[in-house]
């Protein structure tokens, strides 16, 4: 489109093209520039619950996979598709070691070893020569997470600083899926704008989320953040949520109103989102719950009400659409060539430049800069609400370029000294 048509009255007929999507950031599958980069990371990949006496069949960055805890308690994720005659191994039998498949009886440990085949006087051969694709599992928070890379290049499972945290435990994990590209719904971490607008339709959330406030964003030790400065009376308000690369983020209360000063409100809720294809992810959402908090209370306020899925009846959602409209609402995968980005997409600008970042480490055969190395300092989470009475501070709070240089300050100190730090040592709430 001509920059002079842009301008036009009715200018449909110019900005009718179909838009390209940005494939080098977006794709999940084997041997894509993303589909490597996401490998070098540990996925989630199904709920710890949802492993029972029937295997599970998951997907995830395209491939196919089955899920099952055996009979010994171990946790084994293998392809789906057995690699002698290819039928599901969602049809087998879970047993005391390890899978059997439902077709010819082979036996697959949880690293792919083959245990057993059946009837076959070349079974010691078969079993030296070939074994069923398989990954590395790890638990944690209630999810199974893969590790789908080169094996020489497992890296440890990461240390989060904001889980473990005294006077608050995790509630059992929820499984969002949503119909669009991982990418969108991680940039909607980093887009605080949309805070103001969609969610301040909802009755839900607090009137002083309506306020339309400063931001300022930060790179981080392993991913990055936003800071949301509002005046709320007589107290300046700083929210922030936090991204952890490439897909986690975390969020603090949603039922926060910037009333009562603290200097860090606990995590309220981690997202693990996993990519299951190009156009489908899985936002596995782990609660954390304050001991002095009821889980029933944090369930009236309904998640599925928030508008994380598309549960609800098609003209409430229309009505009061909420984040999983939004997301999906941008198409399966969103046409970055088609967007006309503004002063308030900062936070999503610097998203894809780590993560285009993180693509090409990969691609020249380095490891991703933001990994979690064996050694390394606890990855800080920035998700959580600094309240700071207005007394605190100079100059004119009305003044947006003052609120932006809290952001800017809060986001130094952060840095400096990470806000969970001020959970583990003073009261929180
Ligand atoms: S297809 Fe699985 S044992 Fe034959
Ligand atoms: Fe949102």
């Amino acid at each position: 489109m001509a920059s002079e048509q842009r301008t036009l009255k009715y200018a449909g007929y110019y900005s009718s093209e179909e838009g390209t999507a940005d494939l080098f950031m977006t794709q999940v599958g084997p041997r894509t520039p993303g589909g490597e980069y996401l490998r070098r990371f540990w996925q989630p990949v199904a709920l710890v619950s949802e492993l029972s006496d029937l295997p599970l069949r998951a997907r995830i960055l395209g491939e196919d996979l089955v899920a099952f805890r055996d009979g010994s308690g171990q946790v084994g994720v293998l392809h789906l598709n057995c690699c002698h005659r290819g039928t599901s191994l969602e049809f087998g039998r879970i047993e005391k070691r390890g899978i059997r498949c439902c077709y010819h009886g082979r036996v697959f440990d949880i690293d792919g070893t083959i245990l057993e085949v059946l009837g076959d006087p070349n079974e010691e051969r078969i079993k030296s020569r070939m074994s069923q694709g398989a990954y590395p599992t790890h638990v944690f928070a209630g999810l199974v997470f893969v590790y789908m890379g080169p094996p020489d290049k497992k890296p440890p499972f990461p240390v989060f600083d904001h889980f473990d945290l005294p006077g608050v435990r995790l509630a059992l994990p929820l499984r969002l899926p949503f119909a669009c590209n991982w990418v969108q719904v991680k940039e909607n971490a980093l887009d605080p704008a949309h805070t103001a607008v969609l969610h301040a339709w909802e009755d839900r959330f607090a009137d002083q989320f309506g306020v339309f406030p400063e931001f300022e964003f930060s790179e981080a030790p392993g991913g990055a953040f936003y800071l949301a400065v509002r005046r709320v009376g007589d107290n300046i308000w700083i929210r922030s949520t936090s991204v952890i690369l490439p897909n986690v983020h975390i969020i603090s209360g949603v039922l926060q109103n910037g009333k009562i000063p603290t200097p860090a409100s606990r995590p309220y809720m981690s997202f693990f989102t996993a990519p299951v294809d190009d156009t489908h992810c899985i936002s596995f959402a782990v609660p954390h719950v304050g001991d002095d908090e009821s889980l029933e209370r944090r369930m009236a306020f309904g998640w599925v009400g928030t508008g994380q899925t598309d549960e609800r009846p098609y003209h409430e959602r229309q009505r009061v659409p909420g984040d999983y409209d939004a997301q999906v609402g941008q198409g399966p995968i969103e046409k970055h060539s088609k967007e006309n980005l503004s002063y308030h997409d900062r936070g999503v600008v610097m998203f894809r430049r780590m993560l285009k970042r993180g693509i090409e480490a990969v691609q020249r055969g380095e490891d991703p800069p933001d990994i979690y190395r064996e050694g390394s300092a606890p990855i800080p989470s920035m998700g959580t609400d600094r309240v700071v009475p207005c007394s605190m501070f100079e100059g004119d709070l009305d003044d947006p370029a003052v609120l932006r240089e809290i952001g800017l300050k809060t986001a130094q100190a952060y840095l400096e000294e990470p806000p969970m730090k001020h959970l583990k040592s003073t009261v929180y709430r």
